[in-house]
């Protein structure tokens, strides 16, 4: 069977302030089907990079310049428009970091949830259905309501709806939590899980949250300058990370910490390690 997601050394510029950023530098993953992955790395790193190349859902000043992605066995940057929007309504799942700003602020919710839906059924009882799976109370209500009218966290659980409406195979989540707080965070958190099992879909979980990795991902994958650092069972890489850039981002989790202990924000210092890493940001040339 062949991997749900295979990125084979990929290389994504964009154009920055006079020069170019390296975002991807030859980022190499493959995912199978049934996966739970967490993907890990400071910010900057090329996690978001990475979960938007999936969908090919890059903004337009990204370049793709080298390597090779198949998702669910289609060469996703050889697809025309109509075959990568089938990829993306019948494989893809996508749960953005910033809910608010994903919603179309134009449109009540009912109605987004119904363009979500298009070929199935998207009747107001449908409706409520998904409404109801992500555990939001009133559905009638919120159906009715405009994006500016809920709540952070309610909007997440409309987004999480959206996204696992037509049982996605590969539901990419993109700090699904970070702007909630945390009680709600382990609520979204465990309802996305629960329905990803429920679909049987593969899970890419981009996060800085490590112990949440670790609670929820079978696997982890660390990023640092765009490249893949470190791929293995999450218990053994988080509890016994072999890379330098692993080690450092483990001793900065907070949940680690000793009460009164100072955490590094610059978790890893390529140049006082003496270990040869990519530079976060690579300037490769003059801007476009
Ligand atoms: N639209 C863009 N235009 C220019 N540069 C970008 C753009 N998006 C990302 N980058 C750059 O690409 C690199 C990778 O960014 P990316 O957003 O993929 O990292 P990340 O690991 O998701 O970070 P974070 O944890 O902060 O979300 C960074 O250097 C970033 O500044
Ligand atoms: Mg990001």
């Amino acid at each position: 069977m062949s991997p749900i997601i295979d990125i084979e050394n990929v290389t994504i510029e964009y154009p920055g302030n006079g020069a170019r950023v390296l975002a991807l530098d030859g980022a190499t993953l493959r995912v199978d089907a049934g996966e739970t992955v967490g993907l890990v790395g400071e910010s900057g790193s090329g996690k978001t990079t990475l979960g938007l190349l999936a969908g090919r859902l890059l903004p337009r000043s990204a370049r793709v310049t080298g390597g090779q992605l198949r998702i669910d066995g289609q060469d996703v940057l050889a697809l025309d428009d109509q075959r990568l929007r089938a990829l993306r309504r019948e494989c893809l799942g996508y749960i953005p970091q910033d809910p608010v700003a994903a919603l179309d602020p134009t449109m009540r919710i009912g109605r987004q949830l119904e363009l979500v839906l298009h070929g199935l059924p998207s009747d107001t009882a449908s409706l409520r259905h998904h409404l109801d799976s992500v555990q939001i109370s009133e559905p009638d209500r919120v159906l009715r309501l405009f994006p500016h009218e809920i709540s952070g966290g309610m909007a997440q659980r409309v987004m999480i709806a959206m996204a696992m409406a037509r049982t996605p195979r590969l539901l990419v989540a993109d700090e699904p939590t970070a702007s909630l707080d945390s009680h709600v965070r382990t609520e979204v958190t465990k309802l996305i899980f629960n329905l990803a099992a429920k679909a049987g879909a593969t899970v890419l979980w981009l996060s800085h949250d490590l112990r949440s990795v670790s609670r929820w991902c079978e696997r982890v994958v660390v990023m640092y300058g765009g490249k893949v650092m470190e791929d293995g069972p999450a218990a053994q890489v988080l509890r016994h990370p072999t890379h330098p850039y692993t080690i450092a981002l483990a001793a900065s989790d907070p949940a680690r910490a000793e009460p009164g202990q100072r955490i590094g924000t610059r978790p890893f210092d390529p140049a006082a390690s003496g270990t040869e890493m990519p530079s976060a940001k690579l300037a490769v040339g003059g801007g476009r």
